[in-house]
């Protein structure tokens, strides 16, 4: 197979993401062999850098994975530097020879990966000159990769999407979306389908509710500006939150072909039950922002850097999800995040129904971060002389070796687009659907009183609002 000869080229090569995760994840690549000699790099970016400076600069960012020096210089010797102002055809002329100049030296067949890592802004742009410079070529495959968020909205995400379709066909566009490369977040799939202890009981007749929870300790660090304009609905929840609850409650693919993985996927998002009302809003959706913390030592959102002082940015989310699929009618989905909150934690919990009365429920919890692990509770007879029943959990947490071997996020997603696997990367449907999801409560909220923020302290977890909510459903976060 020809797939891994190819020719890459990066919009953004200077920046953070291609130092901290891009470059290190095609060093691991280039070590295990899933590239090799027939491999280039074409790094763009704003600044006049020689190559010898773009090769050194990617030597230093992959220094904690390095283990033969001389295997790493050699890695490097296939990077190549094209300064490039995004806006100027005559600078994709440039590219278009050094790309072709390389896939000969390199023998890549033709073969073409474009990575934009920058503003989203810039897509169309970008894929416009690559379109109408020629640098697709007829006699390999050409693929983009690109970074949420795609679009702030649904118009502006079909607006994206026209513009993209000019240039790039759907199955060429391979959309990131970081949960996806996560090594245990594709296992939910094996756990779901290849257990026969799980395959029965994953529906509405034994599953009480499923909780989905992405807590976060941090704040939004350097980023005031790009998450004033977002906030968590569309940093979190249109993506990752709605992501995995696709994976939770799609039902099995009629094969494991990316088509029909994605297929299922879609139509979980599709039918996500949209609020109808402000009132229904109220009772099912909770926003907040964090005040500074108990001790005053963390800041409150509104005196974060770049933030307005009387900011209505919502930091916190939570609410009942229903889906209108018939194997899920009266399951409610709670899902919440939330910047600033107690502990950072990726969780899903399954909530089985229980067993009788004075029983605690089932429960498989999937921990996605900081630890890797499951964790299926159980009742057991107590220890002594009477019968009462106690929950106790069969944990099962990957191992250091295993954490080590397990391909990161960005090298997983990476090395799939090279195979031309589209199972991991979100499709324009999935896309389209969650940001509709998202739309209906940002309109809902907007025809709302303006919100009593701050209404959470730094480091808590979250508004009692969010508590109310679980309880109300008898149930509480897990
Ligand atoms: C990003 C968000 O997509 O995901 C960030 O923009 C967030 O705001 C991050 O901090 C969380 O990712 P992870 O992998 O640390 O849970």
């Amino acid at each position: 197979m020809n797939r891994n000869k190819l020719v890459v080229t990066l919009f953004g090569a200077s920046g953070d993401l291609a130092a901290r995760k891009l470059y290190p994840a095609f060093y691991r690549l280039y070590k295990s062999k899933q590239i090799s000699e027939n491999f280039a790099l074409i790094g763009t970016a704003r600044r006049e850098w020689s190559d010898d400076y773009f090769r050194q600069m990617v030597l230093e960012s992959i220094q904690s994975e390095v283990e033969d020096p001389k295997h790493a210089e050699e890695f490097v010797t296939h990077f190549y530097y094209q300064p490039h102002d995004v806006h100027d055809a005559e600078h994709y002329v440039k590219l278009r020879n050094l790309a072709d100049k390389l896939d000969k030296e390199y023998a890549a067949c033709g073969n073409r990966i474009f990575y934009i890592s920058l503003s989203p802004a810039l897509f169309p742009v970008i894929t416009g000159h690559l379109k109408g410079e020629n640098l697709l070529t007829d006699n390999g495959y050409n693929r983009l990769i690109i970074e949420k968020p795609f679009g702030n909205d649904y118009d502006s995400a079909c607006e994206l999407q026209a513009q993209l379709e000019k240039a790039f066909d759907e199955e060429q566009i391979y959309r990131i979306d970081h949960y996806l490369g996560k090594g245990i977040v594709h296992s939910i799939y094996n756990l779901r389908f290849d257990n026969m202890l799980m395959k029965h009981v994953w529906n509405k007749d034994a599953i009480d509710n499923i909780q989905i929870s992405l807590s976060e300790e941090v704040g939004v660090e350097d980023r005031g500006e790009y998450y004033e304009s977002f906030g968590v609905a569309k940093d979190m929840i249109q993506n990752h939150a709605l992501q995995l609850l696709a994976l939770v409650a799609m039902e099995k693919p009629s094969s494991n072909s990316p088509e029909a993985i994605r297929q299922e996927k879609i139509k979980v998002l599709e039918n996500l039950r949209h609020y109808t009302s402000t009132d229904d809003i109220l009772e099912n959706v909770v926003r907040g922002q964090y005040a500074s913390s108990e001790d005053g030592t963390l800041p409150a959102y509104r005196d974060e850097n770049n933030v307005a002082n009387d900011s209505d940015t919502s930091t916190f989310f939570a609410a009942k999800v229903e889906v209108n699929l018939p194997q899920w009618e009266g399951v409610p989905f709670y899902i919440r995040s939330g910047k600033r909150m107690a502990d950072k934690h990726t969780e899903i919990n399954i909530l089985f129904k229980p067993t009788g009365p004075n029983l605690e429920p089932n429960r498989f919890k999937i921990e996605i971060g900081p630890r890797t692990a499951y964790r299926i509770y159980i009742n057991q007879k107590q220890v002594g002389y009477d019968l009462d029943a106690e929950l106790v959990p069969l944990s099962y947490y990957y191992s250091d070796q295993q954490l080590n071997e397990m391909p990161a996020d960005y090298e997983r997603l990476i090395f799939e687009c090279i195979q031309g696997n589209v199972s991991n990367f979100t499709h324009w449907l999935e896309v389209a659907n969650a940001w509709k999801f998202v739309d209906n409560i940002i309109d809902l909220w907007e025809q709302m009183p303006e919100p009593n923020f701050p209404n959470y302290k730094a480091n808590s977890w979250g508004p009692e609002a969010s508590d109310k909510l679980l309880k109300r459903g008898n149930t509480k976060w897990v």
